[in-house]
């Protein structure tokens, strides 16, 4: 006989790790297809630390009104190393159960689902939805916030642009991204730079920035924009050795958390708002464990082990692209 399928009755939510533009709008599409299929839905503060803590506040519609454009998360945010010990997961199993949690939606990156995956062995069902504006979640395309950090990024190096040209300069931009250099080259194809410096790519000073610097000039440039990720290394040694080998004094700006914040974009509010509903639907059609993932467009479900498992490679002929469109004007050697 066929198991009767157990019905849903209350699930939590919950941002964790590093902020993201359009947490918000999943939190509004959670509580509200929560809404939809009758199911209450608890806001859980904090990430994993408001498990610990029995943090939370009952998501009602009021709350969730007008949240869909705005940047950072209602809920707040942490990195709780209390969740890595037996007895903060023991704790935070408790707060589930005191809630007659069926189900957490927990949104974040890679360590916000390393927790999930924790929660679910514990026998509390988990979806999760990737979001960080680093884009390096394996198993997904895409992830939420990586639009909006783009187009933050890409807003603040047209306005240094226009000094630079002024000025006859070069800059030196530092863009987040310690392990990944997904931002810093969409980024910097997306702002024309002379060169883009990311982790995935072992830095050739002479190769990379000198004879960039160099070609350029060849080719007319009379300022030049060097876009970093964090992960390569500090703006500020890039900087300094662009002088002592070239002799132009650059202009070192660090982008930092500005990057995290504002108003998501129209793809991210999209995004967030499907990748939500189909979370929801996803424990009100009885499964749990997964991760909610874009794939070709669509959205896909990938069990959170397997998804943690994959890897997202970086599609080096953007690196290529960069590098032939900043070398125009220069004939290839
Ligand atoms: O993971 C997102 C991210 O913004 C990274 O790009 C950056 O390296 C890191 O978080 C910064 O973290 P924190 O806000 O803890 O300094």
């Amino acid at each position: 006989m066929e198991q009767e399928q157990k019905k849903i009755r209350r699930i939590g939510v919950l941002t964790s790790g590093g902020d993201s533009p359009g947490m918000n709008a999943v939190v509004r599409a959670v509580a509200r297809t929560a809404m939809y299929y009758g199911i209450e839905c608890v806001g859980i503060r904090r990430g994993y630390q408001g498990l610990i803590n029995s943090d939370f506040v009952m998501l009602t519609a009021d709350m969730v009104r007008h949240i869909l454009g705005r940047g950072g998360t209602i809920l707040y945010t942490a990195r709780c190393d209390e969740f890595l010990t037996e007895k903060g997961r023991e704790k935070a199993v408790g707060t589930c159960r005191m809630l007659g949690l069926d189900g957490i939606v927990a949104i974040g990156g890679d360590g916000t689902f390393r927790g999930a995956l924790e929660l679910s062995r514990l026998g509390v069902p988990v979806m999760g939805i990737p979001a960080t504006i680093d884009n390096d979640i394996g198993c997904s395309n895409y992830t939420i916030g990586f639009d909006s950090a783009c187009n933050t990024a890409i807003e603040c190096i047209d306005k240094l642009r226009d000094t630079m040209q002024s000025h006859e300069r070069c800059s030196v931009v530092e863009v987040m991204g310690r392990h990944a250099g997904f931002l810093a080259l969409y980024v910097g194809i997306a702002v024309g730079a002379t060169s883009v410096l990311i982790p995935e790519h072992e830095l050739n000073f002479e190769h990379d920035v000198v004879e960039r610097i160099q070609n350029a000039r060849l080719a007319g440039a009379t300022h030049f924009m060097i876009v970093v990720a964090e992960g390569v290394g500090s703006a500020f040694e890039i900087a300094t050795k662009i002088k002592e080998t070239i002799g132009i004094d650059p202009r070192v700006t660090v982008l930092g958390h500005i990057q995290r914040g504002g108003a998501p974009t129209g793809r991210d509010r999209e995004t967030a708002t499907r990748m939500g509903y189909y979370a929801v639907r996803a424990f009100a059609e009885g499964r749990a464990g997964s991760v909610i993932a874009t794939k070709e467009g669509g959205i896909v479900e990938i069990p959170i082990e397997e998804a943690l498992a994959m890897k997202k490679h970086l599609q080096m002929d953007r690196y290529e692209i960069l590098e032939a469109i900043a070398a125009s004007g220069t004939l290839r050697k």
